[in-house]
């Protein structure tokens, strides 16, 4: 067997074996209107009517008091349009992420935090600096790191001593020692995964390539640097880590200058998205 199809064989087993349920339909179908700006409210509530966890959570946070509701909210509908169009699709892919994390013990939890900041700041610095789609950079950052969720639950090699010796060793970077202790990597791992789900190949690219040291211009490039810086900053502030990664200066990142942003205060910027984050942990 040839040596790629050897690793693909090798991942695809470790898939199965962790039994990952398939990422949600209604998450599926939202994906489907990442792009499309003219989605009415009526459409995306059909098709989150379907699932009564995530229809019941929308509620719950168009009653919290964020959005300064005074009548009591119990339709659907009405919820949506208090939130937003846009930031229901992204919640409603974050709670059907959320859902995957099932047992939630301490590695969860600390990946989970690590996966909604990475979120939070790729959107916001696509935002702020026009460089992409919003939505497609938050998903993007959000399952960027899913395959290190099946390498730790696989348990076939005690994925915790790859996190420690990561953690505490600015030298040493997370593919490099998965290359070594299992002979793929965890943006491995997430392509065939993001693959059997059926996730758009920009995606599926982008995730992939997130942990490269040269970007390709193209739109999928583009897509991973964003990753690829937003993961910097998040261990920079230390989120979802139990120290931070300062060993790189932000602005001597790869990633950093390929997408040719300019940020005049580094520590304003910071101080923002740290905000950000904090804000997005706070509903999940
Ligand atoms: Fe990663
Ligand atoms: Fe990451």
């Amino acid at each position: 067997m040839a040596l790629e199809q050897e690793k693909r064989f090798l991942i695809q087993n470790m898939i199965e074996q962790v039994h990952l349920e398939a990422f949600p339909q209604a998450a599926n179908q939202i994906l489907n209107l990442l792009n499309d700006e003219n989605v009415s409210i009526y459409s995306l509530s059909k098709v989150v009517s379907h699932d009564s966890y995530i229809a019941a959570t929308l509620i719950r946070l168009a009653n919290s008091p964020f959005y300064g509701v005074k009548n009591k909210v119990t339709d659907l509908m009405h919820a949506i349009s208090i939130i937003g169009l846009e930031s229901v699709k992204r919640l409603v892919l974050t709670i059907s992420a959320r859902s995957i994390f099932k047992d939630y013990d301490e590695f969860d939890k600390l990946l989970w935090e690590h996966m909604i900041g990475v979120a939070t700041c790729a959107q916001a610095i696509s935002f702020k600096f026009n460089l992409f789609n919003e939505n497609v950079s938050y998903v993007a950052g959000l399952l960027h790191d899913i395959g290190k969720t099946v390498m730790y639950k696989s348990k076939l090699i005690r994925y915790e001593t790859v996190i420690k010796q990561v953690d505490s060793n600015d030298n040493l970077l997370s593919i490099k020692l998965e290359n070594e202790l299992y002979g793929f990597n965890h943006c491995d791992v997430a392509k065939e995964l993001l693959g059997l789900w059926n996730f758009d190949n920009l995606i599926v690219e982008a995730i992939y390539l997130h942990h490269s040291d040269k970007f390709v211009d193209t739109d999928a490039g583009k897509l991973s640097a964003i990753v690829n810086f937003s993961d910097y900053v998040v261990n920079w502030l230390s989120i979802g880590r139990i120290k931070p990664y300062r060993a790189v200066p932000l602005q001597d990142l790869e990633s950093f200058n390929f997408l040719k942003i300019r940020i005049d205060n580094m520590d304003d910027f910071l101080q923002e998205i740290l905000a950000r984050i904090n804000f997005s942990k706070d509903i999940f």
